[in-house]
């Protein structure tokens, strides 16, 4: 393992992007189609104003994602940055990447005029509220709902 760099992803990285996160939402029991999903990267990939993809690499093996969707926000005014995954591959983890990537994000987002950056942490998820704390999120006394349509 060399070092790693961290670079917003563009089309062609979208697939392996998929790849990954379907994986990780795979842990979290959400089952995703890596087709359906590369679609929606690539979209996010094409347009900065729907969000952006975050990548860690090393050399040029994909090693981390952060996957960022912005919505207008009515309570804060202005474009929010809704960060939905992050993941780091686990042969990579404990070695800094997930804080970049994180960092990364969060400069990226202030660059492009976004006023903050959401979260959720699932209520069992203990083991990360440190790496989030530690670049300033605060937890908000919410819960969070869902009303899905068939597809
Ligand atoms: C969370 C995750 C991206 C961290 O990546 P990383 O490269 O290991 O992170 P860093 O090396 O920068 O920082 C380590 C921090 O990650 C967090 N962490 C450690 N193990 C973890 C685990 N098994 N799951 C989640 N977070 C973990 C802790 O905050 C740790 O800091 P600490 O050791 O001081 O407590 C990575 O563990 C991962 O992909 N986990 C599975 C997906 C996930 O939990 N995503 C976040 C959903 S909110």
């Amino acid at each position: 393992m060399g070092t790693f760099s961290t670079a917003l992803a563009t089309a062609s990285d979208c697939r392996e992007c998929a790849r990954l996160l379907v994986y990780q939402l795979g842990e979290h029991g959400v089952e995703a189609s890596t087709e359906r999903l590369a679609r929606v990267l690539e979209d996010v990939a094409a347009d900065i104003a729907r969000g952006f993809l975050m990548l860690a690499r090393d050399g040029g093996r994909i090693v981390g994602v952060a996957y960022v969707a912005t919505i207008l926000s009515a309570e804060h005014c202005g474009p929010v940055a809704w960060l939905e995954e992050l993941y780091v591959t686990p042969d990579y983890r404990h070695r800094g990447i997930g804080t970049a990537l994180v960092t990364a994000v969060l400069e990226k987002a202030q660059k492009a005029g976004i006023v903050a950056v959401d979260l959720e942490i699932d209520l069992d998820h203990n083991r990360v509220i440190s790496l989030y704390e530690r670049l300033g999120f605060r937890r908000l006394e919410r819960s969070r709902w869902v009303r899905e349509f068939t597809k």
